[in-house]
């Protein structure tokens, strides 16, 4: 039995992005602003192939220019450090995006940091990490702030609640731990090394799960009526056929959450619609223009 309400992210992220294409409309005939996404990947990764294809294929749909870098998975540093510093001074280039993991000879960090930060569209960026912790104006990682606009339409106001975050990467865990903040939620980030995680996320009215582990979240590890949020993309196989689950055991904690986003189909969609509402902002910032209300 599902109690839950589903929190449908493919529909919230399709009206994103049907409000990013009117902005880029305008955008084009007020201010011949057209925002240009480069995404640069390294290499062969299955994963990484299909997310890159998705991003180019909803780039395009909205108006915006894609340019796709594929890289041999050979590929030096230095190449794909001049690579970013051609796209760092392309003036039709508003964002650019290192598709990660990156193979074990290059360092993830020297790539990310080679980026102008305002093109930093991943906001992964140590200059927008900074920003982001200390409140000011910054790029923010996509998913993480796909993650706060599903809880807050589920949600409304998040101010005063318990949240917490299982998982403490750069990507996802820091930074929408970052976010809550901002948005006067009291915030735990639990991790592996957490002591009785089942009575930690006990306490959360909100539950923001990434760590990448399948179906870890339990049902009766939740407080009645809490709403989750499932950051995990986890292949794993079941009766024979390859299934895609998050990290929450969604039909188990359906029965207890108020609220549930469903792996397929919650955050997963946002990430890419954010993607693209960060480049709208990168490229009226370059240009000087008011970002338009999307
Ligand atoms: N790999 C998995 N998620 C992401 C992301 O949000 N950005 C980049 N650049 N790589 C990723």
């Amino acid at each position: 039995m599902c109690a839950a309400k589903v929190i449908d992210g493919k529909k919230f992220a399709e009206g994103l992005r049907g409000r990013i294409a009117t902005a880029i409309a305008g955008l084009k005939s007020d201010h011949d602003l057209e925002p240009g996404l480069a995404v640069v990947l390294v290499g062969e990764d299955p994963a990484s192939q299909v997310y890159v294809r998705n991003k180019a294929k909803q780039t395009v749909e909205v108006g915006m220019k894609s340019v796709e870098h594929k890289l041999d998975a050979s590929t030096s540093e230095a190449d794909l450090l001049a690579v970013v510093e051609q796209l760092n001074n392309d003036p039709t280039i508003h964002g650019i995006l290192v598709q990660l993991p990156l193979p074990d000879h290059i360092d993830e960090n020297k790539v990310i940091n080679s980026i102008n930060p305002d093109k930093d569209v991943d906001g992964f960026h140590v200059i927008n990490t900074g920003r982001l912790a200390t409140g000011q104006d910054s790029l923010v990682p996509c998913t993480p702030v796909g993650s706060v606009m599903l809880a807050k339409d589920a949600l409304g106001s998040l101010s005063g609640l318990e949240a917490v975050v299982i998982g403490r990467s750069n990507i996802v865990g820091k930074p929408v731990a970052q976010l809550l903040l901002q948005e006067n939620c009291t915030v735990t980030i639990a991790h592996s090394r957490t002591k009785d995680l089942p009575g930690v996320v006990g306490r959360a009215d909100l539950v923001i799960a990434a760590v990448g582990r399948a179906e870890m979240v339990k049902g009766d590890w939740l407080k009645p009526g809490a709403c989750v949020i499932d950051v995990g993309i986890n292949r794993i196989e079941r009766d024979g056929k390859n299934r895609i689950v998050g990290d929450c055991d969604y039909e188990d904690c359906a029965k207890t959450a108020g609220s549930i986003t469903p792996v397929p189909g919650g955050v997963g969609p946002m990430t890419i619609a954010c993607l693209l509402h960060n480049t709208v902002h990168a490229a009226c910032a370059i240009k000087g223009v008011p970002v338009p209300e999307m």
